[in-house]
């Protein structure tokens, strides 16, 4: 019977569109359950959503709608969570909603379950609690008094709630972590230990009464679970454990690998073993801690504005030239510095140069001296060995690594022999024995060496660009039986006669130039469009007494002419009849919103009782009154016109 492979993403938050922080544990997570797809594992890939707590409550209301209408735009809507997957060809076999009602009802039977065995009980909460993330704190916790994942303000909570006994199964924790290689990389395992579980791990509040969008304690319905409860469930629920919507629960469970983020580890870590410890129930093998995508050294976060939309990336480059870079660029335990040119360069330097170039010149070499396909005989020389030493031996180090999920590593493996195989055409020069008759068979076999070369690696990038490696296989003429993993182990198994098609180019060199501004103009456009559409400046708090207000003197003026001041490229120079018989001068910074002749004749509101001021060599009698207010992030301006039947001089009071 096949082996199982069980691996899950955390499922995500939809308050927002999710970016490329997010998609890079998707990406890698798909990359390893196709891998052991190919290996022969009977995998099962689950990723969903996280769809309670107070955030997505707060979200919804912003909007205007119910949660659930809320949720349904962000998951099911255009370019929402789905879409974005099936974007990104991730190949999960199954996608969970916590507000599927399968789900709901299983968290209400776990919560039961740890009650019912004394390890939930009620009590009242006082702490500290910070919405965006969901999570508690104890004041030891807090950095600087504020949420120590976010660095946000947290609020006093103070309710009636449910406690789960994470006490009770302090040691246990500690030794899983520290005594098995149960949490990757061993570089988090001093994090949980020092930071949480040794300062004493207090128990944990699992309900909530302040809010209702959760899951309601079936047996006191004041109460929702705690978002994590609940969240961190759906990794057996999603199997049917504890309903009857799946069947896999015994098949599939224990998990080999939960990947998630570094901030989420000490929920995955401490909190879901101690769940399942309660439930008696098996642990998972492994969780990853993986590191995040950041932009100059910053998490990506909306309110940042620094975050990268998959959507513009994989339109412009392609899907799988992402898929890539992701797992390419970055080792996966630790933070990665996201930034468009390394992307590019990673696209133009691997895929384009190196595997890319590789694969057109050799089909382009077979079709032009062998019309398409090679004669049977081979003549191998000592000149071959190194690389067919170094293909022959690459399937076992690329498993070595993926089995540690170190894709950068096994990829790396793989770009090893692409560069050598460049380098075997260098030495060899083809073009070379093309010319001498009676070197053809020599040519064949440089030539065969290198599409097997090919094949092999083609074989092991299966995983990480699916569609592209279709492609290849399709010019170098290699069928079903030779992509497969054990042929990746065999070399020679592509039949010598196979019919190789030169074609286009299949990962086109990008101009890196051209490609920047393209990509920097798409994401300010897109930036800005995701600040709010309109801002206006808070009201002042401070207050002003009448009779000071009263001294300020506006008056309705008369636009009689206005003209640029010469070497401003602010100021205008309005002059104005203000209904004293003598014209008065008054500048304006305005210029960048108004052009002279459009404001001639119009009636407009200046205070007149400010003192003279000299600008550009002009004095300035008064100041005109504008309304501003900000749209997406920039300055918006509007010149106080009103009703042209106003005459010059009403005093406005
Ligand atoms: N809902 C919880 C997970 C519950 S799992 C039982 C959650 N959701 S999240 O949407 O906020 O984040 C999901 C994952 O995306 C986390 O693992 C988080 O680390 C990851 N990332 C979010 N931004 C990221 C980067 N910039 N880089 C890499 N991963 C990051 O947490």
């Amino acid at each position: 019977m096949a082996e199982k492979f069980y691996i899950t993403t955390p499922i995500y938050y939809p308050s927002d569109k999710l970016h490329i922080g997010h998609t890079y544990c998707t990406v890698a997570a798909d990359a390893m359950a196709r891998y052991k797809r190919l290996t022969g594992c009977d995998v099962m890939f689950l990723t969903g959503t996280d769809e309670h707590g107070q955030k997505i409550e707060n979200k919804a209301k912003e909007a205007g709608v119910t949660p659930k209408e809320f949720l349904d735009r962000i998951v099911e809507g255009d370019r929402g969570v789905l879409d974005l997957w099936k974007l990104m060809n991730i190949s999960n076999d199954r996608f969970i909603r916590t507000t599927d009602k399968y789900h709901m009802e299983s968290v209400q039977k776990i919560f039961r379950k740890m009650y019912e065995k004394g390890d939930i009980y009620k009590g009242s909460y006082k702490g500290k609690y910070c919405t965006p993330c969901e999570s508690f704190w104890t004041d030891s916790q807090l950095v600087d008094g504020k949420c120590p994942d976010c660095g946000r303000e947290v609020q006093e909570a103070e309710e009636e709630a449910y406690f789960f006994r994470l006490s009770k199964y302090a040691d246990r924790v500690q030794h899983l972590l520290e005594d098995t290689d149960f949490l990757q990389p061993r570089s988090r395992v001093n994090e949980m230990v020092n930071n949480f579980i040794k300062p004493g791990l207090e128990d944990l509040c699992v309900s909530r009464t302040s809010f209702s969008w959760g899951i309601p304690v079936d047996f006191d319905p004041g109460h929702v679970v705690y978002v994590w409860v609940d969240a961190l469930s759906n990794y057996i629920t999603a199997l049917g454990y504890l309903n009857d919507q799946y069947h896999d629960y015994d098949k599939y469970w224990p998990a080999d690998v939960h990947f998630v983020g570094k901030e989420i580890v000490r929920f995955h870590s401490i909190i879901w073993p101690a769940m399942l410890m309660s439930m008696e129930l098996p642990l998972p093998k492994h969780v990853y801690g993986h590191g995040w995508l950041v932009m100059d050294g910053g998490k990506m976060s909306k309110s940042k504005g620094n975050v990268v939309d998959p959507y513009i990336l994989a339109e412009k480059f392609g899907v799988d030239a992402l898929r890539f870079f992701l797992l390419r660029t970055f080792p996966f335990g630790t933070d990665g510095n996201f930034s468009n040119e390394l992307l590019i360069h990673t696209i133009n330097l691997d895929l384009a140069n190196d595997l890319g170039n590789l694969v057109s010149r050799t089909t382009a070499m077979v079709e032009k001296y062998f019309g398409g396909q090679l004669p049977a005989q081979r003549q191998a020389t000592e000149q071959d060995a190194e690389l067919l030493n170094m293909v022959q031996d690459l399937r076992r180090r690329y498993q070595e690594e993926m089995e540690k999920f170190q894709f950068q590593n096994a990829l790396e493996e793989i770009f090893k022999v692409i560069a050598r195989a460049n380098k075997y055409i260098d030495e060899n020069m083809p073009w070379a024995l093309a010319k001498e008759e009676d070197k053809k068979i020599r040519l064949a076999t440089v030539m065969y060496n290198l599409l097997e070369t090919i094949r092999v690696c083609t074989v092991l990038l299966l995983p990480f660009i699916p569609e592209s490696c279709a492609k290849i296989f399709q010019r170098i003429g290699a069928d079903a039986d030779v992509q497969t993993w054990e042929s990746a182990g065999r070399w020679g198994s592509l039949p010598a006669q196979a019919a190789v098609v030169k074609g286009e180019a299949i990962f086109p060199r990008i101009d890196a130039e051209k490609a920047l501004e393209e990509l920097n103009a798409l994401q300010a456009a897109q930036k800005k469009a995701a600040l709010p559409a309109v801002e206006v400046e808070p009201l002042a708090a401070e207050t002003v007494d009448f009779d000071t207000f009263c001294k300020s003197d506006f008056r309705a003026v008369k636009i009689k002419a206005c003209e640029a001041v010469k070497k401003s490229t602010k100021l205008l120079k309005f002059t104005l009849d203000d209904g004293t018989g003598t014209d008065r001068i008054i500048l304006s910074g305005i210029h960048e919103y108004y052009e002279p002749e459009q404001l001639v004749g119009k009636t407009a509101v200046a205070i007149v009782n400010l003192p003279p001021r000299k600008m550009m060599g002009v004095e300035s009698c008064g100041m005109l009154l504008s309304a501003v207010h900000k749209e997406h992030g920039e300055e918006k301006l509007h010149l106080m016109l009103v009703d042209d039947a106003i005459p010059a001089g009403a005093k406005l009071c």
